[in-house]
């Protein structure tokens, strides 16, 4: 979803190599046939979780609420429509957009995971996050050749500037996006180097798994997402170039662009109820719900018009999120923080007017993203994106199921995205929600 820049600069995690079995060793030791190349997880593969959920739930206070996600702790544990990888789903720990991460989402029980889409040199659609963050998200400042080809080159920081890059995935073609390493989503704004700028996670993620992880078209993809087991379905993101890549580029249009989206669904033979596309441009969403009204039934109009004080009380109104759903969107996301407001007395979090007039105007929700704020000690201080309009009521990380609970439950929400899948899965399977509301 949208972008959120981390100037903060920390020290890099100390890194130790452990060595790991070969590959032959791996298949003396797995000879029941259940994992393949093409199918990274074994078909008999059960939810599990991490100690994530546990320990948020640990540091509820005493509630029917933490009562009942006690209950859960042995499960059953099943994938969930509920639950939306971000970028993957396990993008608070993995490089986004990558096969490791998509997989640790799926592993955590997410029944849709993200690709969000931009396009190489050669139209070729690839799962980034931007058209533009190839310097921040993957080693391409490592290779000289390709470094070479960035709209923007590097600049080392220097007294007076910081370190300045920018690498869109339309620089270089399709080829050479495949041959690059993905990693956490940061840099380090004092680099004098290419070496140093890799650096600049925020110390509540980590480094730990940013060793080189694959990197993704969408057709890939689709491959990787038909191969996990249990009934996975797809969110497909198209992203609006940023002003650097003025479109048409070389003759490629917006129009276009989204069409190609859709088109590879339709190539690949994945059906429309499976396909959840999105686009912050509501030309995109219209043109789509105009072109393929199959696929346009379920487009995801993301929404990001009321990100201050000043602007939400237009964003929410009645009259607007109407006249949205009057032009066909069923399906509306805003960031979760639009949908909660707390009680006077700063104690309690409630649904906020816009959660109300959404509900009102008949539009489902699915909105973005939890587990990407950090520990929740810091949210108000930050002035964190997410928490930014009910800040006040919100102090340990304990209340990330208050948060979600008044989310599911008081303003009923569909689904979720979430940084960290296990998170959203364990509550969605505790509660017996699938997309929608239901176990699938
Ligand atoms: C939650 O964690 C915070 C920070 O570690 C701690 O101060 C607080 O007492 C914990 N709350 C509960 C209910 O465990
Ligand atoms: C500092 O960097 C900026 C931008 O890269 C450059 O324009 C400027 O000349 C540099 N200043 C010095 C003293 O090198
Ligand atoms: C950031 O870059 C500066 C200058 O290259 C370097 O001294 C510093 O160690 C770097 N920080 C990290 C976390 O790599
Ligand atoms: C396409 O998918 C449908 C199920 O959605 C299946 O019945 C059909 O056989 C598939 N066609 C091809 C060509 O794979
Ligand atoms: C609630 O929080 C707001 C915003 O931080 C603050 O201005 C107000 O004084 C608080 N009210 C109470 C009753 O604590």
């Amino acid at each position: 979803m949208r972008f959120i820049a981390h100037l903060a600069v920390v020290a890099g995690v100390v890194s130790t190599v452990f060595a790991l079995p070969t590959d032959r060793h791996y298949k003396e030791h797995h000879d029941d046939h259940d994992h393949d190349h093409e199918n990274p997880m074994s078909k008999h593969y059960k939810v599990s979780y991490d100690p994530r959920p546990f320990y948020i739930i640990n540091n509820m206070t005493e509630s029917p609420l933490k009562k009942k996600l006690e209950s859960c702790e042995n499960g059953p544990f099943s994938v969930t429509g509920f639950s939306i990888g971000h970028r993957g789903g396990a993008t608070l720990q993995f490089p986004e957009e990558t096969v490791e991460n998509t997989i640790a989402g799926a592993r955590m029980g997410a029944g849709i995971l993200e690709c969000d889409v931009a396009f190489t040199s050669d139209r070729q659609l690839a799962c980034r996050h931007s058209q533009c963050d190839l310097h921040t998200t993957t080693n391409i400042l490592l290779h000289p050749e390709l470094a070479a080809k960035c709209t923007v080159p590097f600049t080392p920081a220097n007294a007076t500037f910081p370190a300045n890059a920018l690498c869109c995935t339309s620089d270089i073609t399709v080829d050479e996006y495949t041959s690059l390493c993905g990693k956490q989503d940061g840099f380090n704004a004092s680099a004098t180097n290419v070496e140093d700028y890799q650096n600049g996670t925020p110390n509540w993620r980590t480094d730990l798994y940013s060793t080189c992880g694959t990197v993704m078209t969408l057709d890939s993809y689709i491959t990787l997402v038909e191969s996990i087991p249990g009934h996975r379905n797809y969110t497909p993101e198209l992203k609006t170039p940023p002003s650097q890549v003025p479109m048409p580029f070389n003759g490629y249009t917006q129009e276009q662009y989204a069409r190609d989206l859709i088109d590879k669904f339709i190539q690949r033979n994945i059906s429309a109820d499976r396909v959840w596309a999105q686009s912050f441009l509501p030309a995109d969403v219209y043109q789509w719900i105009a072109e393929y009204p199959d696929y346009g039934q379920q487009a995801v109009y993301l929404d990001e018009d009321g990100d201050t004080p000043e602007t939400l009380p237009t964003a929410s109104s009645l009259e607007r999120l109407s006249a949205i759903k009057a032009k066909g969107v069923n399906i509306i996301a805003p960031p979760f923080g639009y949908l909660l407001t707390t009680t006077a007395d700063n104690k309690t979090i409630i649904p906020s007017t816009y959660a109300i007039s959404a509900k009102q105007a008949g539009l489902d929700i699915i909105p973005w993203t939890l587990e990407r704020s950090g520990p929740l000690a810091d949210v108000r201080a930050d002035e964190e994106y997410y928490y930014g309009f009910f800040a006040q009521g919100v102090s340990y990380d304990g209340q990330i199921y208050e948060v979600l609970d008044v989310l599911a439950r008081d303003v009923g929400i569909k689904a979720i995205f979430s940084d960290w899948s296990s998170t959203v899965s364990y509550y969605a399977n505790c509660f017996g929600l699938g997309y929608g509301g239901f176990q699938e």
